[in-house]
């Protein structure tokens, strides 16, 4: 398959897990006799810096006309303490979102056997989960009026919906869990907003199309304390964009680092993939980001164009390297030595010798294989 991506690695430790998907999609692209094109392009704090503009226009026409975005991360501390910022970098993400019409961001969360330890929650209690979250990602608060009176004594923002916007990513969801667990729960706050009283109805009837999943409701502050008491309850979670930037980072927890955490964010035309992660700027340049969040949203990107074994390929590595402890500090802080570029060799040889990835382990720490 012919796949022009393009990249948008952005700022912070964005390039850095960025340019290990890319090692890992030419890997898959070898072996699976695929070509997929690369092309970068500026976005964020750095993009503000060369272009005065978090979005340049390169950018975003670059994006309308590739088949897929792979996106590193966003913002920049010099813009976060200062609410006067004409512009901030964040704008970049979310205009990108906004004007490709990607309305649908799915979170997976999985609890992965072998970091159950990691975890700061009981293992008893994460063991098993897997949880896909369903987050509105072009409407609601994020996107609705926003307004600071003249004296800067009162502000507000708008939080929005039209029925449209809710039925395009229910029946996203709903169709999701018809190949999963067969279970969609609706996290929203109905006992307060108007905007969920609505979720709540036009969820209500789309479930009828899909009779053979289960649709119950939290709310939000509820599904909070029951994602940390017993994540094993969901399957589906089907939530407006605030509550589901929330709960995402929450649900992160579970999986021992938000390093691992992968997403998609897909509309009817785009799709773009991205670590959930943010920039981490302490981070930046010293080889300790972890790359699997990237590398698993490069699995997911494959996913989206039907490319199951080269993604499941991916996961299969990735679950290699977290048997194998081969991973940054964030999951094993003993692993001075193994840096972001070295988890992202490890899973590219893994794909090239899928029945070698023990002497890989070894030439890793022992610091004489050829990938180093
Ligand atoms: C996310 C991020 C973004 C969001 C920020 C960077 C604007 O937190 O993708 O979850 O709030 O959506
Ligand atoms: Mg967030």
């Amino acid at each position: 398959m012919k796949l022009e991506i393009a990249v948008l690695p952005g700022d912070g430790i964005g390039p850095e897990v960025t340019a290990e998907s890319i090692k890992v999609l030419k890997a898959i692209a070898l072996e699976f006799d695929h070509n997929f094109i690369f092309t970068h392009a500026p976005v964020g704090a750095t993009a503000i810096d060369s272009h005065n503009d978090p979005l340049p226009e390169e950018s975003l026409s670059l994006c309308r006309q590739t088949d897929a975005i792979l996106f590193g991360a966003i913002g920049h501390p010099k813009y976060d303490n200062d609410p006067n910022a004409a512009v901030r970098p964040e704008q970049g993400l979310l205009k990108l979102r906004k004007e490709l019409g990607l309305y649908a961001n799915i979170r997976p969360v999985q609890a992965y056997d072998a970091l159950l330890e990691q975890s700061p929650l009981k293992k008893e209690r994460i063991a098993g989960t897997d949880i896909s979250i369903f987050r509105e990602l072009t409407g609601g608060i994020y996107f609705g009026e926003k307004h600071l009176s003249e004296d800067g004594q009162q502000a507000s923002d708008l939080c929005a919906y039209s029925v449209e916007e809710i039925e395009r990513i229910t029946r996203k969801a709903f169709e999701a869990a018809q190949h999963r667990r067969k279970k969609v729960t609706l996290v929203d706050k109905a006992n307060v907003l108007e905007t969920s009283r609505l979720w709540r109805r036009v969820v209500k009837d789309i479930a009828t199309d899909y009779p053979e999943v289960e649709l119950d409701f939290l709310f939000v502050d509820n599904a909070a304390m029951q994602l940390i008491l017993r994540p094993t309850q969901f399957d589906v979670v089907l939530t407006e964009n605030l509550f589901g930037d929330v709960i995402s980072d929450e649900a992160s927890v579970i999986g021992g680092s938000i390093g691992l955490l992968a997403s998609a964010s897909v509309g009817d035309r785009h799709a773009m993939f991205e670590p959930i992660h943010g920039s981490f700027p302490e981070g930046a340049g010293k080889g300790i980001a972890n790359p699997l969040a990237s590398i698993l949203s490069a699995a997911m990107l494959l996913e989206h164009f039907g490319l199951y074994s080269e993604a499941g390929m991916i996961k299969t590595a990735v679950d290699r390297s977290l048997e194998l402890k081969i991973t940054t500090p964030d999951l094993h802080p003993e692993n001075t030595q193994i840096t972001t570029s070295k988890v992202g060799d490890f899973i590219e040889d893994f794909i090239s010798h899928p029945n070698d990835s023990n002497i890989n382990f070894a030439n890793v720490h022992l610091g004489q294989s050829t990938i180093i």
